[in-house]
């Protein structure tokens, strides 16, 4: 019977930041295309910005750029913006799109002098493909062998000197060697609710949506620092505006809509109680196992990792400790239950 009551459509999952393909044309139409409209991050922009220019007045082509960070931040974006700013093309793949050597040779053949080659997912490369890419990194260079055995030959090809812009939500599991190779490392951070207002607002600009000040902040603080979520929220929210609520996104026109998708104040959705849940029901709040977790609740665990927890540990509802994760008290106090009242029947959220 519970099964069912945590039966979940991921496809239709509002608050996920992953990428889906609905996101495509609303993403593309609202990617700022220069640093200076793009909102937030301003750590990563100041030294970007820096790069750029340093690299511009050489003449060379911007080292090679490593983002890292939780999905849904911006990295294609950032991307898009460094070709744009540099002033030349980009090519975007991503590391499981690169099955074997000959791909990424076929990619690298055809870059002209000073593209950027933007390889998303870049922790999800094979290594024969990523052997590759040590010497075209480095120095420009690709060797292929071409035929088998005795007749087997190696070439040497050059390459024009190329920007690869790498983007992954795990820095940690790149391998060594790879990591090294690039030389400028930027780690994206989740945004502020102010700075998700800003997104929203200039969102709804280009999309031509009326929202005000109160109905765009409440959208922003329930997006769980990620924009690809604001932009998804602002769209469903529009929804709601247009056939109840005269047109205008208004902090009541918000709020109906975020209800209907069961987004709570914090922007957690049923998965993200239901986990917490889970793990407060049956492991008494932890510590309990990735694995363990995963089991239970069906997801995962890669995507445990990189999708619900960087979230409700940004917030401080989860933990990872030695021994495993563990709820803390805000997490508790969340879901409405007490951490030392056995039979949890205090809880205040239907999951
Ligand atoms: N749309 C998505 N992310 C954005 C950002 N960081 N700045 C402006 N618009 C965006």
């Amino acid at each position: 019977m519970i099964e069912n009551e945590f039966e979940y459509d991921f496809e239709n999952r509002m608050s996920a930041p992953e990428y889906t393909p609905a996101d495509e044309d609303i993403e593309n139409s609202l990617r700022p295309k220069q640093l200076t409209d793009y909102i937030g991050q301003e750590k990563v922009k100041e030294n970007l910005s820096i790069y750029i220019k340093a690299a511009k007045q050489r003449g060379e082509a911007l080292d090679h750029v490593l983002l890292y960070g939780p999905p849904g931040l911006g990295k294609t974006t950032l991307a898009g913006i460094v070709a744009n700013e540099m002033g030349v093309n980009i090519r975007i793949t991503s590391g499981p799109a690169i099955e074997k050597q000959g791909d990424l040779v076929a990619i690298l053949s055809n870059l002209e002098q000073g593209d950027v080659l933007f390889i998303d997912e870049i922790h999800r490369l094979n290594r024969t493909v990523e052997e590759i890419l040590y010497p075209a990194m480095e120095d420009g260079k690709i060797d292929i062998i071409i035929g088998k055995g005795p007749s087997a030959r190696s070439y040497q090809l050059s390459l024009p000197r190329f920007t690869l812009v790498g983007a992954t939500t795990r820095a940690g599991q790149l391998s060594a060697p790879l990591r090294d190779r690039f030389g400028v490392v930027l780690r994206l951070e989740m945004y502020t609710p102010e700075e998700l207002s800003q997104i929203v607002h200039r969102s709804a600009k280009i999309l031509n949506i009326s929202v005000d000040n109160e109905g765009a902040y409440k959208i922003a603080s329930r997006s769980r620092g990620t924009p690809r979520i604001a932009n998804r929220l602002l769209k469903r929210s529009r929804d709601f505006a247009e056939v109840k609520y005269d047109g205008v996104i208004t902090s009541e026109a918000a709020e109906s809509a975020l209800g209907s998708m069961e987004i709570d104040e914090l922007g957690l959705d049923s998965i993200d109680r239901r986990l917490l849940m889970t793990m407060v029901k049956n492991y008494n709040g932890g510590p309990v196992g990735l694995e363990t977790i995963s089991a239970a609740i069906g997801e995962e665990s890669v995507t445990i990792e990189d999708v619900y927890e960087p979230y409700l540990m940004q917030i401080g509802f989860l933990a990872r400790t030695p021994r495993g994760r563990i709820v803390t008290p805000a997490g508790y106090r969340h879901l409405g239950i007490n951490k030392d009242n056995t039979d949890n029947t205090q809880q205040t959220f239907d999951l």
